[in-house]
């Protein structure tokens, strides 16, 4: 099990490079089952999210590998409709094949997904959506199985916008005979760049972004090359580390846009930002002003993918802030590792109340989930003395060579494979 060893306490100055989003890349690879043809995703982050998605598609029958920064998928060849709870357990995006693979084989089998241990993840949404377009579905000894003779369009309206509900749907919608609905859709980017790609390859997708999304079933879909959008969350992990650390750094193929809800709560922290289409550059002294609030809602509000990174951020910022979590129940299992560098919080139900410390120190803590490691990592940096971060796996599933972004603007972090 590797970890990290980090030397806090440096000021960041220079460049880093934004890879593909990790939840782009994820249901693009599941939507290539669809085609028979070759597809090119280019630029895809080597993270262990990804190698599982290749390994899942691989047990499917297609061919799926790297060349270079590019992961190629031929799926002519694929015939199996079952994933392994092994491959599945480790990949929660697992789902998000459910609807591509009864579309191609009219047949699926899938162990209950994995992921990130953040809460319920319940997957009700999904299969209340796939049933809806005429998938019969049972579950029973940990395994859903779908079948479906034939899947017809229909209008499907969402408890509440779930992004891979949505995403899905729209898989299952793609390919079904007439008309899909999808109201009360997630409106995350990502779901408009799984429009784009789906309608690269022949789709008629339309809404995405919106909370209501439009797809016409075709019966033949093509390959194609596409380029994924910038990872926002991995954007925003690298801007609140700036801002913790001190010093400017500007994070190259980065869109301001998608991150407004972070940027603004910086500016209140008493960051300067400059925020171009492709580049945002941040500045910061290292003496942060408590936000007071923050709240994770759904796009475009502030993203629980931040939250933890966020908390980090208030326990060194003056002042009082709540940080309130309204997606997962169970986002805040960094806090006692938080707590072992000096932090000062507490935690009651879904609210962190964060009360500003000057420095966290250095010490030997845990990554619970991918997210919350994260946090730990930027704590470290910011902390005066050594801290070791274990369990760094979880950070492997969706940064890719965090540890050389962070070195190459002056952060002392190290990996040590044990
Ligand atoms: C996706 C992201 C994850 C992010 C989350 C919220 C990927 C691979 N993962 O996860 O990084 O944290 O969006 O932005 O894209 N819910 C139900 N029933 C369902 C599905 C969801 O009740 O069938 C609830 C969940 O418990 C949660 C909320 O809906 O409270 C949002 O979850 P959802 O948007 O589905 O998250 P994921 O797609 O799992």
């Amino acid at each position: 099990m590797d970890k990290y060893i980090i030397n806090g306490g440096n000021r960041l100055y220079g460049h880093i490079s934004i890879q593909s989003a990790k939840n782009s890349v994820l249901p693009i690879l599941a939507a290539t089952v669809l085609t028979d043809e070759k597809v090119v995703i280019a630029d895809v982050p080597r993270i262990t999210d990804v190698r599982n998605m290749l390994k899942i598609l691989q047990c499917l029958g297609c061919r799926a590998y790297y060349s270079g920064n590019d992961v190629i998928v031929e799926s002519a060849d694929a015939g199996n409709y079952e994933i392994p709870g092994a491959l599945a357990h480790e990949l929660r995006s697992s789902v998000f094949l459910l609807g591509s693979v009864i579309s191609r084989f009219h047949k699926a089998k899938i162990a209950y997904p994995g992921g990130c241990d953040i809460g319920l993840r319940p997957i009700d949404l999904h299969l209340k959506g796939l049933k809806r377009l005429g998938v019969k579905i049972d579950e029973r000894n940990g395994f859903i199985t779908c079948e479906s003779d034939k899947l017809c369009g229909n209008e499907i309206m969402l408890d509440c916008p779930s992004v891979g509900a949505t995403e899905n749907i729209m898989l299952a919608g793609v390919m079904a005979e007439g008309t899909t609905v999808i109201k009360n859709a997630a409106r995350e980017p990502e779901i408009e760049d799984l429009q784009n790609f789906l309608n690269s390859i022949g789709a008629d997708v339309c809404g995405a972004g919106s909370g209501t999304i439009v797809i016409e079933g075709k019966t033949r879909l093509s390959g194609g090359r596409y380029r994924p959008i910038p990872d926002r969350i991995e954007a925003g992990t690298y801007l609140i580390c700036a801002a913790m650390c001190g010093g400017k750094v500007t994070l190259d193929g980065a869109s301001g846009e998608m991150l407004s809800s972070l940027i603004h709560k910086l500016y209140e922290n008493g960051c300067k930002l400059d925020v171009k289409d492709d580049k945002i550059t941040i500045e910061s002294d290292g003496r942060l002003h408590a936000v007071k609030s923050v709240e994770t809602q759904p796009y475009p509000g502030f993203p629980t993918d931040l939250q933890a990174q966020m908390t980090a951020l208030c326990t060194i910022s003056s002042g009082n802030s709540i940080v309130t979590e309204n997606l997962f129940e169970t986002r805040f299992k960094f806090v006692p590792e938080l707590k072992k560098m000096g932090a000062d919080i507490v935690v009651a139900d879904r609210c962190a109340f964060v009360s500003g410390v000057n420095k966290l120190r250095g010490a030997t803590v845990v990554a619970q989930d991918l997210r919350g490691g994260a946090a730990l990592v930027l704590a470290a940096l910011a902390a005066t003395g050594r801290s070791e971060v274990l369990n760094i796996s979880h950070i492997d599933r969706g940064y890719s060579e965090m540890e050389y972004k962070l070195r190459a603007i002056g952060g002392d972090i190290v990996r040590i494979t044990v």
